[in-house]
């Protein structure tokens, strides 16, 4: 069976003391968690995030990463630089870095192999507009951008990548996709993933849900069968909330 998610994107939220002080809040709050647990942060965090979440069961996560070693890449960071900060988790593609920072699938591919290969953990977010889903095309588009983020990648690795399926219409808005809805697209990409790569590896894939996912909603999500997770935004950022969606089976 999968071992479910939970993971918090604080986006651009939080200074370091108050990252810290968070982290100290959360920690007795989740440390019964059934789940994995992961803060994914800003990177002026990473430092405050470790220390706090030393000895407990709390990953730290980062919300992008560059696909060059080292080089003239103003403002970004390399997958190198966030393991040396002791980064283990690492969110790509998400859809606020694709609206508002020209990422594409070929960049996101890109991000993707490059922290792979350097042992990082991948959350790879895909997701349609409202436009797009009333449009009927929610399916292909996210078969298209699941499978050609995973392209140059072993099966050994795809194995390893968690997939967020985040509906752009439901981020942020407090608009969440029905229980059903965010299964039957989890299972659409599932079973693109077993198309290219064999039922057995798309079985052992862990795939969340994002968008407005909160302390009400969490368990009936949870509860459909091909969702193993959630990514959370506003919700992560109390530790009060964010340990009630950890804490989804109590
Ligand atoms: P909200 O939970 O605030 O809708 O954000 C979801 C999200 O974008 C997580 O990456």
């Amino acid at each position: 069976m999968r071992k479910a998610i939970i993971a918090g994107n604080w986006k651009m939220n939080k200074t370091p003391a108050e990252a810290a002080a968070l982290v100290n809040e959360l920690k007795p709050l989740v440390k019964d968690a059934i789940c994995d647990v992961v803060v994914c942060v800003p990177a002026t965090n990473f430092q405050a995030v470790k220390e706090a979440a030393e000895g407990s069961n709390i990953k730290l996560g980062a919300e992008n990463v560059h696909w060059a070693a080292s080089g003239a890449f103003t403002g970004e960071l390399s997958a190198d630089m966030l393991k040396a900060c002791g980064v283990e988790y690492v969110v790509i593609g998400h859809s606020e870095r694709r609206q508002y920072f020209g990422e594409t699938d070929a960049t996101v591919n890109k991000r993707v192999q490059a922290a792979v290969n350097a042992g990082l953990k991948v959350i790879l977010c895909v997701g349609e507009l409202k436009e797009e889903r009333e449009a009927g095309y929610t399916d292909a588009l996210v078969e298209y951008q699941t499978l050609i983020a995973l392209t140059g990648l072993t099966n050994e690795q795809v194995e390893e990548v968690v997939i967020a399926y985040e509906p752009v219409w439901a981020i942020g808005t407090g608009l969440t996709a029905t229980d059903e809805q965010a299964n039957e697209t989890i299972g659409v990409i599932r079973k693109a993933l077993a198309r290219k790569y064999g039922q057995e590896l798309a079985d052992k894939v862990r795939i969340q849900y994002g968008g407005s996912m909160n302390p009400k909603n969490v368990k009936g999500l949870m509860a459909q069968p091909e969702i193993d997770g959630g990514l959370i935004g506003g919700a992560s950022l109390k530790a009060a909330d964010f340990s009630l969606v950890v804490n989804y089976d109590k």
